[in-house]
């Protein structure tokens, strides 16, 4: 059974949670193989990237998520246009607020300076705002797809810019992290996060 409960979506090949990909995969090993050899060569390339001028906006939150995965998918780095989703008994941004509420969000975070001055605070204050800004953006849950690769991903390279590595989140189990994803989507509470990041940031 799918993942997701979606209505009239196309993204899934038939009843599977796999999404019709620009390579006719059908063996979800496979699929995840190449997501991961995606993922990789896109985290050497925006890593290398990162200067002064770099803007951690919402353009260039989209950007990494079409530029990692267009040659996979027809849908990178679009929004979900009408499709509502949930993951367990979480309820994601409803599809119709999406860009307004992205737009706040991405508002908040430039008034934030983008994070880019996270080296001037004690570590502690900067973990707090980095799951702040990832507890708003797990709640958007924007793309069809891979939210949870690119939203890592957004923030670890702003951890880079900041003279941080990128945030280990190798000590904690999957179960963690979806407990502390539960809490940011349906209460609003980035504690459980916080924590995550907190143990993850380390100076590089
Ligand atoms: N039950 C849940 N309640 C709230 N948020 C959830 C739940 N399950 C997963 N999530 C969030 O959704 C993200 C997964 O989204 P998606 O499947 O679009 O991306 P992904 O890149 O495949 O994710 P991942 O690599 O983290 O599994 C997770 O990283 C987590 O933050
Ligand atoms: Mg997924």
């Amino acid at each position: 059974m799918s993942k997701y409960r979606f209505k009239n979506s196309s993204i899934y090949i038939g009843d599977s949670d796999l999404p019709h990909n620009k390579l006719s995969i059908t063996d979800p090993l496979e699929l995840h193989a190449i997501e991961n050899e995606l993922l990789i060569q896109a985290y050497e390339l925006f890593y290398h990237r990162i200067d002064e001028h770099t803007v951690f906006d919402e353009q260039y939150f989209i950007t990494l998520h079409k530029a990692t995965f267009s040659s996979l998918y027809e849908w990178a780095g679009e929004y979900r246009s009408t499709l509502d989703m949930t993951k367990g008994d979480s309820r994601f941004c409803l599809a119709h607020y999406l860009h307004d509420a992205s737009k706040k969000i991405f508002d908040e975070l430039s008034h934030d300076n983008d994070l880019r001055r996270g080296n001037e605070l004690p570590k502690e204050h900067f973990a707090k705002k980095l799951a702040y800004y990832k507890c708003e953006l797990i709640a958007l849950h924007p793309f069809y797809e891979l939210n949870g690769r690119i939203t890592r991903m957004f923030f670890d390279m702003i951890a880079a810019y900041n003279g941080y590595k990128f945030i280990d989140y190798s000590l904690i189990t999957p179960e963690a992290y979806i407990n502390a994803s539960i809490e940011c989507v349906q209460f609003a509470d980035c504690g459980k996060m916080e924590k995550i990041i907190l143990e993850g940031l380390h100076q590089a």
